[in-house]
């Protein structure tokens, strides 16, 4: 067998980049049926990728990463504070927001606790929650695939002890106004935390929707969630943050199972500091998402008021159907959130995978 220079510098990369890597990239090839890669817009990625700066201090960490880099921990705090308009106590850094989810959802379940949260909406809390012994009372979106607030308030019991509320949720993509979430965090007897995912809030563009971080120093337990993942491109990076009142804080510290790695801790102090990267990455996932909702209004398919980076839409078919055509053109989309059996959740890709997207739908909707 004779091996061409790209199949050498392919063999390589891969050797180069691990067994785990190459793996993976098999994988992702099976998926496309035997197509290299393949359109992914099922994970609510952000496909711009990290800053340049915030590469360029990823690649520059390996240099110190025979170090643990607890001391940058609260450089990356500091940071965090200055930004939310709180102190460096009231910071919580974690793996990934999820990390932070699960740790909440370990808390609440404690003694057999019960935690509120919608249907549908993102599972980390839940899914953990429930699997370390709380009970989760599923609350439907409205109509309009809203969090339904007042529904969700009336579910709280003497067992409740954390209610999430993900705004804009995941996976439809709406959003709720600040003054709702405000009245309702308010009005929540004083053993419930109000948990705030505001991991999409940099795709809104309802002013009525706004961040209630101030929420967090008030007498209330509230904790809001924040991630380097989504706007800042780097959810292979794992780095996101919880901002809380300091005595909240310390609690969900002691929950949590890992901190940051250096890599992550430099790439998102570097990423906060290139905000003119972060608009134009914002600048562009807007615009394909009004390109993608133009394309669904006109072919008369109903969706969510989308305010995160992806939209949720009726497909009129069987979810799984719209999947297989899809992947067929070498498209992967979102999986099934029930009981939303015909609903597709698209992530926004790049122009051009948005693009192929909107081309494919017309034949795919026609079940060719
Ligand atoms: C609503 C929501 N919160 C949190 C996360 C987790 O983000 P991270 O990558 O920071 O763990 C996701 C991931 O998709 C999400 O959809």
């Amino acid at each position: 067998m004779s091996l061409s220079r790209r199949d050498l510098l392919t063999a390589s990369a891969l050797m180069l980049a691990g067994p785990g890597f190459a793996l993976r990239a098999a994988g992702r090839e099976s998926v496309a049926d035997g197509l290299t890669k393949p359109i992914v817009l099922c994970w609510n990625e952000n496909p711009y990728g990290p800053s340049p700066a915030a590469r360029a201090a990823a690649s520059e960490a390996i240099a110190v990463s025979c170090r643990y880099p607890d001391d940058e921990l609260k450089p990356l705090a500091a940071a965090l504070a200055a930004r939310e308009g709180v102190a460096p106590e009231c910071i919580v850094t974690g793996t990934g927001s999820g990390e932070l989810l699960r740790a909440l959802g370990l808390l609440a379940a404690r003694d057999g606790g019960e935690i509120i949260a919608a249907e549908p909406t993102f599972t980390e809390i839940t899914e953990y929650a429930h699997s370390c012994g709380a009970s989760v009372r599923f609350v439907p979106v409205d109509k309009r695939l809203r969090l339904d607030l007042p529904a969700m308030a009336a579910a709280v019991t003497a067992r409740t002890r954390a209610v999430y509320v993900c705004n804009p949720n995941n996976p439809t993509s709406t959003a709720i106004a600040a003054a709702d979430i405000r009245a309702f965090v308010a009005a929540l007897p004083d053993h419930v935390t109000a948990i705030v995912d505001e991991a999409y809030l940099d795709f809104v563009t309802a002013p009525e929707v706004t961040s209630v971080v101030d929420l967090t120093q008030g007498t209330r337990r509230v904790v809001v969630l924040h991630t380097f993942s989504k706007i800042h491109g780097m959810a292979g990076i794992r780095c996101g943050y919880a901002v809380a009142r300091a005595d909240v804080a310390r609690e969900l510290a002691a929950a949590r199972m890992t901190t940051p790695n250096v890599f992550a801790v430099r790439a998102a102090r570097a990423s906060l500091g290139d905000q003119a990267y972060l608009s134009d990455t914002r600048r562009r996932i807007l615009a394909s998402r009004l390109r993608l909702t133009t394309a669904l209004a006109g072919l008369k398919l109903p969706y969510g008021e989308p305010q995160g980076n992806f939209v949720f839409f009726d497909t009129r078919m069987p979810l799984p159907r719209f999947t297989e055509l899809m992947r067929a053109r070498n498209i992967l989309v979102g999986r099934h959130f029930a009981p939303y059996d015909s609903w597709c959740r698209i992530t926004i890709g790049t122009e051009s995978e948005v693009e192929a997207f909107v081309s494919a739908l017309p034949g795919v909707l026609a079940g060719a």
